[in-house]
């Protein structure tokens, strides 16, 4: 150690910070007492013969969720995001969150047992935040989409419907399908999802549960209409059925007041909702409340304790300090800003260069704009084309439940700052040209 001090000139900690990392990566082992060496050279593995899980998993087609696990898809170099879902690091408040875990972790019993719904100050926290709902109504969850999956499983049975916004997030899709649910797709337009369609919805597929995004909604960045809501709610009265209400962008408003939730306003325990940090915060704190009322809470709260007993004590202990500490709203208003500024330079770049998507709603808040393309262009395709030219979008198909009526981007304006963008939609309007040229270039025989 002394000498690698000496041959490199850097401080016993630079030496001792290089050695953990090298043990980590398993190229050295400490030995208490004798010294560090150079570990053993690591045996090739053979190549296992998995093929008789072939036979023994059976002929099922596996479920594809690569739409969804691409929201974590790290980009290579030079390319612009104008995809994905979360806050990029320019926008995370990495210092106050740190500064919270550090709390967290000196706390005594920090590393002990918490109940399966979580730790009563955060409970009271998400409670106080939605209104009308107790902290006896919130379980805290490992993130919306255990809360979104939890919620699905434990309200429906297998083979039965459910009722989903299309298009809407492809990653909830993919959790009704994968219980083996039928999906029962029911329109939106730029007023949110189409009320007047959906009790011969729930007459038709007998379904118990519909889902929607009231707020930003991801993908379209549609708000619900205020009559719209409160259709919503009469129908699930008048049906007896369960409203499950992804609030995930609550804390991501451009233009304030945003409408109060559904749950605030849902004496009778419709409504089973959904409030998750990582949009608002950061994609690593696996923090979201679920919400419900009555029996539905204890079936809840069963499925999550069966899920994974409870989150990490640390990681609800940061996030609670976290934003019951000023720095919170200090972040919101920050991100708030700068998410406006981001989708202003998306909407005008796209008007200027990019005339021929249509943009039907600007959003309000959230991080992603919905645009139609021209009939003819493989939404697929183009947004290969747009990769190799350097910029990341969304294709449209994997976000509806069923047949797409007709080819769509989507754009994320969350995670590039707003002097890239016009570039991004720039490199997005060569591949359009390109995707055109192969629609309308004769088949080849
Ligand atoms: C609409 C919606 N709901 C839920 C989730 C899950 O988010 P998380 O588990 O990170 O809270 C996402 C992620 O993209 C989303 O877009």
């Amino acid at each position: 150690m002394r000498s690698l001090q000496q041959q490199h000139g850097v401080s016993p900690l630079t030496v001792q910070a290089v050695v953990r990392e090298l043990s980590a990566e398993g190229l050295v082992t400490a030995r208490p007492g004798s010294g560090t060496f150079v570990a053993r050279a690591a045996q090739p593995a053979e190549l296992a013969d998995t093929s008789w899980q072939q036979a023994a998993l059976g002929g099922h087609s596996p479920l594809d969720v690569s739409s969804t696990l691409s929201l974590f898809a790290k980009p290579a170099a030079g390319v612009i995001r104008l995809a994905g879902g979360y806050l990029d690091d320019a926008l995370v408040p990495s210092a106050a969150l740190s500064a919270s875990m550090t709390r967290a972790v000196r706390r005594p019993g920090s590393w002990g047992r918490v109940p399966a719904e979580g730790r009563e100050s955060l409970r009271q926290w998400f409670a106080r935040e939605i209104g009308g709902v107790d902290a006896s109504n919130v379980m805290i969850t490992s993130g919306g989409q255990a809360a979104l999956s939890i919620a699905i499983r434990s309200l429906t049975r297998p083979g039965e419907s459910i009722v989903l916004e299309s298009p809407t997030y492809t990653g909830a899709i993919s959790i009704a399908r994968s219980y083996g649910l039928d999906v029962a797709p029911v329109p939106m337009d730029d007023r949110g999802m189409r009320t007047d369609l959906l009790p011969a919805i729930l007459e038709r597929s007998n379904a118990r549960v519909i889902l929607t995004q009231p707020l930003f909604a991801n993908p379209t960045g549609v708000t619900m209409a205020a009559e719209r809501r409160a259709e919503l709610m009469r129908i699930a009265e008048h049906y007896s059925v369960f409203v499950i209400e992804d609030d995930y962008a609550h804390d991501l408003a451009i233009e304030r007041p945003a409408p109060a939730s559904l749950a605030s306003a849902d004496p009778n325990g419709h409504v089973v909702h959904i409030r998750s940090l990582t949009k608002s915060a950061a994609a690593g704190l696996r923090v979201a409340a679920l919400v419900a009322k009555g029996a539905a809470y204890s079936r809840l709260r069963s499925a999550k304790a069966l899920e994974d007993f409870y989150v990490a004590g640390p990681l609800q202990d940061a996030a609670s300090d976290f934003v019951n500490s000023p720095a919170w709203a200090t972040h919101k208003r920050k991100v708030s800003a700068e998410l406006g500024v981001r989708r202003d330079a998306l909407v005008s770049s796209l008007a200027a260069k990019l005339p021929e998507l249509a943009v039907a709603v600007r959003p309000r808040g959230g991080m992603h704009l919905w645009a139609r393309l021209p009939d003819q262009v493989d939404d697929v395709a183009l947004a290969g084309l747009a990769l190799a030219d350097g910029v990341a979008v969304t294709a449209g198909r994997a976000w509806f439940p069923a047949e797409p009526d007709g080819p769509h981007l989507r754009l994320t304006f969350g995670e590039t700052s707003a002097d890239l963008i016009p570039e991004g939609v720039e490199r997005l309007a060569r591949a359009l040209d390109r995707a055109r040229a192969f629609a309308q270039a004769p088949p080849r025989v």
